[in-house]
């Protein structure tokens, strides 16, 4: 959705929340101060670019003389609304079909996450019903969760594959994936996902994907992030890192499902390999926790998974305090987590993670951009960046405190307002 490019836009707003301190930490150990709130704002935007922001009282006229002057601008005044960052969902499964309503209720009487997968349910019976739809149907579905994600305040959604899990079946999803409209989509090969039944070993399907997957998502363009489910009865093998290491060197960038539901090693075998993002790490060990913080990765944090299954939440606080980088997404799906509920997310951590509310922007705009690589352009408002923001009805203090309430007034991304239907 490309603004042409002579676009001029300046807009005011009673508060704009910047985030540039939280940026300049590279969003690690933020404290509200980095919030770099500005009361009385001004931003201007240049083909969907900002230019320059700061005080109204501390612009100049002069400003604009470079880009034809105050007659080129078109003037946006939100002289009553507070105005921050996009909201970047780093971590979804948004195309999908069917429902596992009845796992909820089997999970509900004590069956495990674990053993309903090894009876051939979990994310298999999502499987057969999303290789069962045809490209339309999934779109509609995934165009609808896009809308909803959007009207919340995404600008940037992050979808995986992983429920197709054969060629033909995962180039669909991602061709589902590429025809969303919205927010900007990333795109994400997760053929790791589980093991299909046509193979009978976890290194046998691994092989497949090597050798006939891989080279034509990397041919068609199709994803530039490839995400593997590290786990117990899923794949933690040494031919699942060859795996990652081979799409590494066909230029592809790497993350991860890891410590989820044991601690096997993936969190060392995936920072060998600068993951970008290692996502759940709700079993680390100690040292892999200290090996985290100190790494260039993200902790992707995704306490909606964590309440559905009844598990215990990751250590968010340690690793804050550590210096890790964290994120925070929704990880929606029809299995661990079937909410799209940001606000959901954002109390979770705040109540059962003892993240503060400043760190909980952070995580879920410059965090979410770093976990995608993005952060040069995205995750904060500043000089140089996509002109990504929400407006508020309220103060940025109102979010992640009622879960349910959601007072996005409006979404813009890169300077262009986009519709959505409440
Ligand atoms: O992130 N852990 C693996 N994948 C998903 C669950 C997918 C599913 O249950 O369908 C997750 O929790
Ligand atoms: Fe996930």
């Amino acid at each position: 959705m490309a603004v042409s490019r002579g676009q001029k836009q300046i807009f005011d707003f009673a508060e704009l929340v910047t985030l540039q301190g939280a940026a300049a930490k590279d969003g690690r150990r933020v404290q509200e101060k980095d919030l770099s709130v500005i009361s009385q704002a001004r931003m201007l935007v240049v083909g969907g670019e900002i230019v320059w922001l700061g005080r109204q009282k501390n612009f100049k006229a002069s400003l604009l003389k470079p880009f034809g002057g105050a007659k080129a601008f078109r003037q946006h005044s939100f002289k009553d609304s507070c105005a921050l960052p996009g909201f970047v969902e780093c971590h979804s499964h948004l195309v999908f079909a069917g429902s596992r309503q009845q796992e909820f209720e089997e999970r509900n009487r004590g069956v495990s996450y674990e053993q309903i997968a090894q009876k051939g349910g979990g994310i298999l019976s999502t499987v057969r019903a999303t290789r069962r739809a045809s490209t339309q149907e999934l779109l509609s579905l995934a165009q609808d969760r896009a809308q909803r994600f959007l009207r919340q305040g995404v600008t940037v959604l992050e979808v995986k594959s992983g429920y197709g899990l054969s060629r033909a079946a995962e180039i669909k999803m991602l061709e589902v994936a590429q025809k969303i409209r919205g927010p900007e989509i990333v795109p994400t090969f997760l053929g790791a996902h589980a093991r299909p039944p046509e193979f009978s070993s976890a290194d046998e399907y691994i092989q497949y994907l090597m050798d006939k997957v891989l080279p034509l998502i990397h041919k068609k363009g199709l994803a530039r992030r490839i995400d593997i489910f590290w786990d117990k009865g899923y794949f933690h093998s040494p031919a699942a890192k060859s795996f990652l290491l081979q799409a590494q060197k066909m230029g592809f960038e790497i993350c991860g499902h890891v410590d989820q539901l044991h601690s096997l090693g993936g969190v060392r075998e995936l920072l060998e390999l600068r993951s970008l993002s290692l996502d759940h790490v709700v079993q680390l060990s100690d040292p892999d926790l200290t090996r985290l913080a100190r790494s260039s990765s993200t902790a992707v944090l995704l306490p909606g998974a964590d309440f559905y299954l009844r598990m215990k939440y990751p250590p968010a606080r340690r690793l804050i305090d550590e210096g890790a980088r964290v994120a925070l997404a929704t990880d929606f799906n029809p299995g661990s987590c079937p909410t799209q509920d940001l606000s959901l997310i954002g109390v979770l951590a705040r109540l059962e993670m003892k993240m503060t509310l400043p760190e909980v922007l952070t995580a879920y705009t410059y965090g979410g951009a770093a976990a995608l690589g993005l952060q040069s352009r995205r995750g904060s408002l500043e000089p140089g960046k996509s002109a990504d923001f929400v407006l508020l009805k309220g103060g940025w203090q109102d979010l992640f405190y009622s879960v349910g309430h959601h007072p996005v007034t409006e979404v813009w991304l890169a300077g262009r307002k986009k519709s959505f239907a409440f």
